[in-house]
């Protein structure tokens, strides 16, 4: 089968013409299920696939990328840009399948053991950090809380987030002050332009987690004077635990004096010390103010941690946001402690000494054949290098497994593809990814914008159907 596209940039030049491969059955020795395509999942996939490996990908959206595609700032599109085209050339290569908009687990469209009677050797959970992680705090389901991480997929557009409606107000605190608080402030500095963002670290200056590249977005927008008092206050504190405080002023300071104006007339500031125990209603059932305990610090086993004093006070506030990362799916079919999968503690595959093998804390046993990688493994931590670098060594973990395995003598993907067609609901393959990009792409030319994104699975799907 051949895609002819009219296009001469670089989707079109990536397609033209280009055979559309099926998967090379020949060879085929091992067959893995890697449930998930972002970038764990897909450099895992490329991996497997250089050792006569046939991995095949089962993804929940109907495009590949995870958060790379969902999650990093919309703006960013350079970068964007230069990760899809490192996932097409994983996804052009012929022995790797995919699935889209099938999503894996206990109340999804095929579950954990559902994967193992297909006749796969391993699984790979590289599906991402996909639970939100909630504090359980009074007045968490008022209107006007939100989670970060949902927020960031609306305005990444991804469905159905999309399609949820946010009320954002015009005093909104932000809770964590790591990357994603300042990709949340940058939204609503940018684009909501509300009155007023106030970021609240449980712990002090020194703990800060954003970057300085990520600051720049924000900067302008800062009460700098308001920030250093903030300092000032935490710095006896501070010199008490060995810290300088000067250190996070300069680097906050360092930052300003380069700051790029937003445009926008939005007041943002930070508060430190601060843990959230309480969001206040109005009669509507909406946000009017956050209650925190002040903190101190103390340092336990080398670690800086927070602790209550038992001080309270109400912040004023019409909108909550809760920026301090997310814990994996319970609902995928593992056993889940703290957020995270359980590993097996005494791996039998372990690359650089960590374990990318699931545990059954029950048993007592690891689950045969069963991987976790990327924020699977550790929910919420790090770029993207990282979970590519996870992606690559769960691929070596999985070989080594594989080793201890036979090798296939029939190829289960023929009952694997008919199970697919008749799974119930269309189910997205390669080809169908190369006709949503190219419409996408010459829709942005149509529009003049940088990019163009289908915001519900419907109008992909009314795409995808479309004859060329
Ligand atoms: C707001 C935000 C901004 C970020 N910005 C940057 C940045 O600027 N630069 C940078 O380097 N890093 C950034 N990161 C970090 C980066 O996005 C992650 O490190 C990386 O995407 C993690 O990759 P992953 O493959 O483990 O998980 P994910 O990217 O989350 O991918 C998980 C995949 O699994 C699929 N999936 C989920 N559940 C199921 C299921 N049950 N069945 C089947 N499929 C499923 C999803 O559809 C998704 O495709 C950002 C993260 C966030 C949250
Ligand atoms: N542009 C980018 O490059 C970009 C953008 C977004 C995300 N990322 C990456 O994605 C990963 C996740 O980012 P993140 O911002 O979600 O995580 P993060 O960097 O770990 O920051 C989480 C914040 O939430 C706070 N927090 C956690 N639990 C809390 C609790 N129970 N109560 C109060 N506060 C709590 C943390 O405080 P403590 O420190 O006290 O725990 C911290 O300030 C990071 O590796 C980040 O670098 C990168």
């Amino acid at each position: 089968m051949y895609i002819k596209s009219s296009l001469p940039d670089k989707i079109g030049y990536y397609y033209l013409f280009r055979k559309v491969s099926s998967l090379n059955e020949d060879n085929l020795k091992h067959l893995v299920a890697v449930v998930g395509a972002g970038p764990a999942g897909l450099f895992a996939a490329r991996e497997l696939s250089s050792a006569d490996v046939h991995p095949v990908l089962f993804n929940r959206d109907i495009k590949p990328g995870g958060l790379a595609e969902y999650g990093i700032y919309p703006e960013k599109h350079k970068m964007k840009e230069v990760l899809r085209i490192q996932f097409r050339q994983i996804l052009e290569m012929e022995c790797v399948e995919y699935f889209g908009n099938v999503l894996i687990g206990n109340h999804g469209d095929i579950c954990l053991d559902q994967l193992r009677q297909l006749g796969f050797q391993a699984i790979l959970i590289s599906a991402g950090a996909q639970g939100t992680k909630w504090l359980g705090l009074p007045g968490e389901n008022l209107k006007g809380v939100y989670h970060a991480k949902d927020l960031v997929y609306h305005y990444n557009r991804l469905p159905p987030y999309s399609q949820q409606k946010f009320e954002i107000g015009r005093r909104v605190a932000v809770v964590g002050v790591g990357n994603v608080m300042t990709d949340i402030a940058r939204y609503l500095i940018e684009v909501m332009h509300v009155d007023d963002v106030t970021a609240i670290a449980r712990r002090g200056p020194g703990e800060i987690k954003f970057d300085r590249k990520e600051l720049e977005h924000v900067v302008a927008n800062l009460d700098l004077k308001g920030v250093d008092e903030e300092i000032e206050r935490a710095a006896p504190l501070m010199w008490s635990l060995g810290q300088d405080p000067n250190y996070p002023k300069t680097f906050i300071h360092a930052v300003y004096d380069k700051a790029a104006p937003t445009g926008s007339k939005t007041h943002m500031t930070m508060r430190f010390l601060l843990s959230p125990t309480r969001i206040l209603g109005d009669e509507n059932g909406r946000v009017r103010a956050l209650e925190v305990e002040e903190n101190t610090l103390i340092r336990e086993a080398g670690e800086i941690k927070a602790r209550g004093t038992g001080r309270r006070r109400v912040i004023d506030m019409d909108t909550v946001i809760f920026a301090i990362g997310d814990g994996v799916d319970e609902n995928l079919g593992l056993p889940v402690e703290q957020f995270e999968f359980i590993k097996n503690p005494n791996p039998r595959f372990p690359i650089e000494d960590v374990s990318y093998e699931a545990f059954d804390p029950v048993a007592e046993e690891p689950i045969d054949g069963v991987f976790v990688a990327g924020w699977a493994r550790r929910a919420s931590t790090g770029l993207v290098g990282i979970a590519r670098k996870d992606g690559v060594n769960v691929a070596r973990a999985i070989l080594q497994y594989l080793q201890t395995r036979e090798e296939l003598q029939e190829s289960p993907l023929p009952g694997i593809k008919e199970f697919m067609r008749n799974l119930g609901k269309p189910v997205i393959t390669k080809q169908d990814l190369r006709r949503l990009e190219i419409v996408e792409q010459e829709r942005a030319q149509q529009l003049g914008l940088e990019e163009f994104k289908f915001s519900t699975n419907e109008e992909m799907l009314a795409v995808i159907r479309q004859p060329l």
